[in-house]
């Protein structure tokens, strides 16, 4: 191997090489010493009053972080923290659409002033207001989807990103889809932008792994959660995606909820730029 191969080769892996950025302050907790212990961490996560968001917070929380819950209604974050609460995991709530800048900005604000930083940041939050033919997709179907689900991800971890790099590092993660990679049959403009978040990973993660941010992605099969209400009432549904699935049932959040907070442990310190898929088995591929 001739000496610009070799140099391009060294740089290459210096590029996507983390190191997990360091703990704020270590706090009790069963995990606490441990590699999957977030114990001292700091976790925002976007639409976390239900669902995958609720679960990943729940993971997190059982983990130790601190969790920072958030969506659009007041009513939802106060159900939120309480059952976080009742659980014993230390959190904070506050409402926050991720569509709106100022949103944006008051959570982040709002996290650094009450919880000392960020270390942690899932970006959960989609939306799908179209079901139909692509060709049929209004310039306002995809105005809002890339909004919600690939702008405000990448805004909200513009917004972090200097918080982590105080504290010495931390751990982004994208909720994408099994969509992003086979876009599903009347969901066009949400699998594209599902498909846009793989991407997003793939962009940042070597560009914030300088700074021991390690940028990862889950991509979800079909999780019995409200947003996906009309895949999993329809029978018929079901039955045609079972034939797709090796394991024969949809997912529950919490298996998600679990890979995440992995994602955001020391046990995955040497991941970054990569998706998870958590299907059931459901084969996907670009
Ligand atoms: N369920 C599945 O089968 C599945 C599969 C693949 C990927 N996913 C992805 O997983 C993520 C979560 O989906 P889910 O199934 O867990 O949904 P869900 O159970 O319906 O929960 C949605 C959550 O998002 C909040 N929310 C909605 N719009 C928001 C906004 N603009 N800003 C902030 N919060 C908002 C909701 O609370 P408020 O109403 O109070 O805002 C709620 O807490 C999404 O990115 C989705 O694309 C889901």
């Amino acid at each position: 191997m001739d000496k610009v191969m070799l140099r391009c080769l060294v740089s290459r892996c210096l590029l996507t090489n983390p190191v997990a950025g360091q703990t704020r302050k270590m706090s009790g907790g069963s995990l606490a010493g441990s590699q999957s212990s977030l114990a001292g961490k700091v976790a925002i996560v976007t639409a976390s009053t239900d669902g995958i968001g609720l679960a990943a917070a729940q993971a997190l929380g059982q983990r130790g972080a601190h969790v920072v819950v958030s969506s659009r209604r007041q009513s939802n974050v106060d159900k939120a923290v309480a059952l976080l609460q009742s659980e014993k995991i230390q959190v904070t709530g506050t409402t926050c659409n991720v569509g709106n800048s100022e949103d944006r900005a008051r959570l982040v604000d709002m996290t650094v002033e009450q919880c000392g930083g960020v270390d942690i940041f899932v970006s959960n939050a989609a939306v799908n207001p179209f079901f139909g033919n692509i060709m049929d997709s209004t310039e306002a179907v995809w105005d809002k989807i890339l909004d919600v689900n690939v702008k405000s991800a990448f805004l909200m971890t513009q917004l972090v990103v200097p918080h982590m790099e105080k504290s010495g590092g931390g751990s982004v993660v994208f909720v994408s889809s099994v969509a992003g990679y086979q876009p599903m049959q009347a969901l066009g403009p949400y699998s594209v932008s599902k498909t846009a978040l793989l991407g997003l990973t793939r962009a940042l993660a070597p560009e914030l792994a300088h700074s021991h941010i390690r940028v990862n992605c889950v991509a979800p099969g079909v999780i019995k959660t409200p947003f996906s209400q009309a895949l999993w009432q329809d029978e018929d549904v079901v039955d045609e995606f079972k034939k797709q699935l090796c394991i024969k049932r949809f997912g529950k959040p919490e298996e998600i909820g679990g890979v995440i907070a992995f994602l955001c442990s020391k046990d995955a310190s040497y991941i970054t730029g990569e998706t998870i898929t958590v299907t059931g088995g459901m084969s996907c591929r670009l």
